[in-house]
């Protein structure tokens, strides 16, 4: 499913905090959301997922204008911050979560089995996530977020504090999940992990400062670092605040 973004603006107060945004991204492309903290991730995710309402411009899912109840099954979610419950385990995370989607009870048994095994938590289905690790707790939040098998996946810096080698993992479970024709929206702060996906929307006070396939953001490089681009904006004063 595509994802339209047209003059996107939102402000908390007298801050904008994102200002003017306009792109699209590809169905079943994995697009990169990259910026420092504070640069406007997090908001624009909830402004794709409906979650904010953009104070002007206009987003849209398909053929759907956001933000709208009736992309509640269309999308998955994976926050900052899990949203687990801590005295519950594993398998009664996604239980509770697959009764928001009114998932028939076989059926939930079923993808409950399927997702544990994607995200490799098998074996520990029965512990309760206060004894998960933050790299299995970082695994079960994406197991709840495709539990519903959606169309479109966001993901908001899903690998931080994570160890390389899980790191790793986390991202070949994303190649795959987009294999099967998903979506996926993934924000960053690592440059590195810019190399995994298809195209890159760059981030910076708020604004667009380039959108582009990997390939041709790297070619605009001298080093081929992706930082260098935020330099050279920050250099053109395009990403400052007006
Ligand atoms: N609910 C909110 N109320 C006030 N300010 C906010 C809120 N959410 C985000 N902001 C501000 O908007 C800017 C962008 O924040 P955010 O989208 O969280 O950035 P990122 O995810 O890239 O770190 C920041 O300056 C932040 O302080
Ligand atoms: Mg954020």
């Amino acid at each position: 499913m595509d994802i339209q973004l047209n003059g996107v603006s939102k402000s908390f107060g007298d801050q904008l905090a994102i200002d003017r945004v306009s792109f699209m991204i590809n169905s079943s492309d994995i697009c990169c959301l990259l910026g420092p903290s504070g640069s406007g991730k997090t908001t624009l995710i909830r402004l794709m997922i409906g979650a904010l309402k953009a104070d002007d411009g206009m987003i849209q899912l398909g053929e759907t204008v956001m933000p709208s109840m009736d992309m509640l099954h269309t999308i998955g979610f994976m926050p900052q911050n899990d949203g687990l419950y801590d005295d519950l385990s594993a398998e009664a995370n996604l239980e509770f979560f697959g009764s928001i989607y009114k998932l028939g009870k076989s059926e939930l048994q079923k993808r409950i089995t399927e997702v544990l095994k994607l995200v490799d938590l098998t074996v520990d289905r029965k512990k309760l996530v206060r004894n998960f690790s933050g790299g299995m707790k970082k695994r079960l939040s994406l197991a709840i977020a495709i539990l519903h098998q959606p169309d479109v996946l966001f993901l908001d810096e899903p690998t931080v504090g994570i160890d390389p080698i899980l790191r790793r993992q986390i991202w070949d479970q994303f190649q795959t999940i987009r294999a099967t024709g998903t979506t996926i929206i993934v924000s960053t702060h690592v440059m590195d992990e810019v190399l995994e996906c298809d195209r890159a929307a760059l981030i910076y006070n708020g604004r667009l400062i380039a959108y582009d396939t990997v390939p041709h953001l790297l070619d605009q490089t001298e080093n081929g670092r992706v930082e260098e681009l935020f330099l050279i904006a920050g250099r053109q004063g395009g990403a400052g605040h007006a």
